[in-house]
């Protein structure tokens, strides 16, 4: 994009991204489902580095979700490793982080990830915590219902000890108790390779949100991508419900 298109829109302020097509993308090629997430950790990597040169505050990857745990073990283990490569990575370039200003938040149920991984990523989001470029998101173990019933949980434990009563509960105590605590919902959910579901991501704080679709696999999206579908969501007319 270039700096004129950019000052002829209106950014998003949040962008939501699911990740899909990286076992047919590796099929296509006659390679392991597993090659196809390495390549779609590969993109992870460029779509999050454009999007905070591009000015993006916020940006949500859905990476794992609480249903992925069914998947073969095989290729469960294989992801769970690209994560770990990928959190030491980002653990080592703490310098490049400051420079672009990246933070890093966990969204997902952390009880139930590899204690290694959690800690790795504990590393990550303190090492992170005051920069203020752009967010970035990474749901792992993620649902959107069980992060709906975590809130209730939080909230129902407030009313318990007596600090909140039933009749006060607002959906700013329940936006407020979600992982995305304090964030801007997504104003855009992208999700590529052709699907057309919701899939459990971000399902309170997607009421809102403009859906961008595409048929291209994760690991063929680009910057350019990104870009047709920024431009796409600054010409659409968001209405809140009014008219
Ligand atoms: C969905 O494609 C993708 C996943 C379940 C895993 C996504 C993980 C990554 C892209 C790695 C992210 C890495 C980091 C470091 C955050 P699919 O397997 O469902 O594809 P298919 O629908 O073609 O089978």
């Amino acid at each position: 994009m270039t700096q004129e298109e950019k000052n002829s829109i209106t950014l998003p302020k949040h962008i939501g991204v699911i990740m899909d097509g990286n076992g047919r993308w590796a099929k296509s090629r006659g390679l392991e489902r597993s090659e196809g997430h390495k390549a779609g950790a590969d993109t992870f990597r460029t779509i999050c580095n454009y999007a905070a040169d591009l000015g993006i505050e916020y940006m949500t990857f859905y990476a794992f979700s609480t249903e992925n745990w069914k998947r073969p073990p095989k290729e469960v283990k294989a992801i769970m490793k690209i994560f770990r490569d990928y959190l030491d990575e980002a653990n080592a370039r703490q310098g490049e982080n400051e420079q672009r200003g990246l933070k890093f938040h966990l969204i997902g149920e952390k009880s139930g990830l590899p204690g290694d991984i959690v800690s790795k990523m504990d590393t990550l989001e303190k090492g992170t915590s005051d920069k203020n470029v752009m967010t970035v998101n990474l749901a792992i173990n993620y649902g959107g219902r069980d992060e709906i019933l975590h809130s209730v949980k939080r909230i129902a434990a407030k009313v318990k000890d007596g600090s909140l009563k039933p009749g006060d509960i607002t959906e700013d105590d329940i936006s407020a108790n979600l992982f995305t605590a304090g964030q801007p919902d997504p104003d855009i959910i992208i999700r590529p390779s052709g699907e057309y579901r919701l899939s459990n991501f971000m399902l309170w704080q997607a009421a809102y949100s403009e859906f961008w679709y595409s048929d291209v696999l994760w690991p063929d999206f680009t910057p350019d991508d990104l870009d047709r579908a920024i431009f796409d969501y600054s010409r659409r007319n968001r209405r809140y419900g009014g008219v």
